[in-house]
């Protein structure tokens, strides 16, 4: 079967990962690469020796000049909804990063340019693609958890407080952490509960990354630089920031270079509309209790679950990765080992060009629609409203 000729949109960290996943993938060729950021693509194809790759800095001038079959995007989440449009418009089959977009309107959009185009868009939820996912929902279906009760989520990202330096941490790029981060877990949320959610409560607060007056706006410049444990200086806090050798650091240095926006902002006086740390409440319609934490001040990295149900209590951690099934009757738990995959997300980024070029092949396979994805930032909408206006929003 023909190589799926396909465009990567966007050169951060995710794309440049994206990039070299499909090179290296038998079911793809990579053609294109565009970014509004002409030099990061050019070193992209320096590093990756990849000199017959055209790059663009727009997506309607790669639509217009050149052949492909699919469009990757991997920008900003307020950019998606526009350029998963004019992929579609011109007849690509494409895959967007979460989320779908930031606004109603947007969401709106897409979905009917998808439908208009019969269905073409794959949305990158990555972890419904995890093992240890993929597990926990084979036992809920299977029955052995009885009727859902309530669901548990948390998360702890140490990587997130570098949203605060990031376009992450503004709600105009990203919507805020209830839709640029907690879309993921919303998510998983409903694909676990099974069924569309009806109401949420959501608390959040900044409570650590607000402004100091002994810091200074930049990290470069600034007195407490040789003791901040969020400072940006690679070679100090290797765990939480980029490796002066790696290729991330040399795109943020072009990035700089072109824009004259600097990557060592201050976490806590970058100007921010977000939070650090929240919890949401979810009530679903076959009345199924969901939460969710979110914790970007902790010092690990991991995502939990815990699902009761009226026979059984499934639960485990992501970073485990183990489940625990813990009966009723007759009492007694059972310990599941899950495979220890290789990749990013628990297992998940491996499996997710596969799923996509199946996708655009036909052959079956599980994906997330458009549809589907909205209904992740629509909760994530309705849990900054609640936030802002404290109080429960339906859905
Ligand atoms: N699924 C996951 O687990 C996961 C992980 C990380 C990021 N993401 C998502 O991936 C996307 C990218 O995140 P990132 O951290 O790599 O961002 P980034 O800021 O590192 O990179 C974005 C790139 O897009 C470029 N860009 C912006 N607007 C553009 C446009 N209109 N056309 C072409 N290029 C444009 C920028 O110049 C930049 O190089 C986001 O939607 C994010 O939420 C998903």
């Amino acid at each position: 079967m023909a190589r799926i000729r396909t465009v990567v949109v966007g050169l951060g960290g995710r794309g440049v990962w994206a990039a070299s996943k499909l090179q290296d993938h038998d079911e793809f060729e990579l053609v294109g690469l565009v970014d509004t950021i002409r030099a990061r693509s050019e070193l992209l194809v320096r590093e990756m020796n990849l000199d017959a790759l055209s790059c663009f800095d727009d997506l309607p001038t790669c639509l217009s000049s050149l052949s492909c079959d699919a469009v990757a995007i991997f920008t900003p989440d307020g950019t998606h909804a526009d350029l998963v449009i004019q992929a579609l418009e011109a007849g690509r089959h494409v895959f967007v990063e979460k989320p779908l977009d930031i606004t109603a309107d947007k969401l709106d959009a897409v979905i009917a340019a998808d439908q208009q185009a019969g269905g073409r868009t794959f949305v990158g939820f990555n972890l419904r693609y995890a093992p240890f996912y993929q597990k926990i929902h084979q036992l809920l279906c299977d029955g052995v958890a009885g009727q859902i009760l309530t669901i548990q989520a948390d998360e702890f990202y140490d990587g997130g407080r570098t949203y605060f330096r990031r376009w992450n941490r503004l709600r105009a790029w990203g919507g805020g952490l209830w839709i640029t981060k907690a879309c993921h877990d919303f998510d998983l949320l409903n694909w676990m509960a099974g069924a569309p959610p009806r109401q949420i409560f959501a608390n959040a607060s900044l409570d650590y990354y607000k402004p100091r007056a002994d810091a200074s706006l930049y990290c470069r410049d600034c007195q407490l630089l040789a003791d901040c444990p969020d400072r940006y200086e690679p070679s100090a806090n290797p765990k939480l920031l980029e490796d002066p050798d790696s290729r991330g650091y040399r795109m943020n240095q072009v990035y700089e270079q072109a824009t004259g926006q600097r990557p060592d902002l201050c976490l806590f006086n970058s100007d921010k509309d977000t939070f650090d740390h929240g919890v949401a409440t979810v009530t679903f319609a076959n009345q199924v209790i969901g939460s969710y934490t979110v914790n970007v001040v902790a010092g690990f990295s991991d995502r939990r679950m815990r699902v009761s149900g009226t026979k059984a209590m499934i639960e485990g951690h992501l970073a485990g990765p183990k489940l625990v099934v813990r009966h009723r009757d007759p009492s007694r738990d059972d310990e599941i080992d899950i495979p220890n995959e290789d990749g990013g997300h628990g297992g998940g980024d491996t499996k997710l060009f596969s799923a996509f070029a199946a996708f655009v092949h036909g052959r079956p396979t599980t994906y997330v629609a458009p549809t589907e994805a909205a209904i992740a930032v629509r909760m994530g909408l309705a849990a900054r409203t609640s936030c802002d206006e404290r109080r429960a929003v339906e859905l």
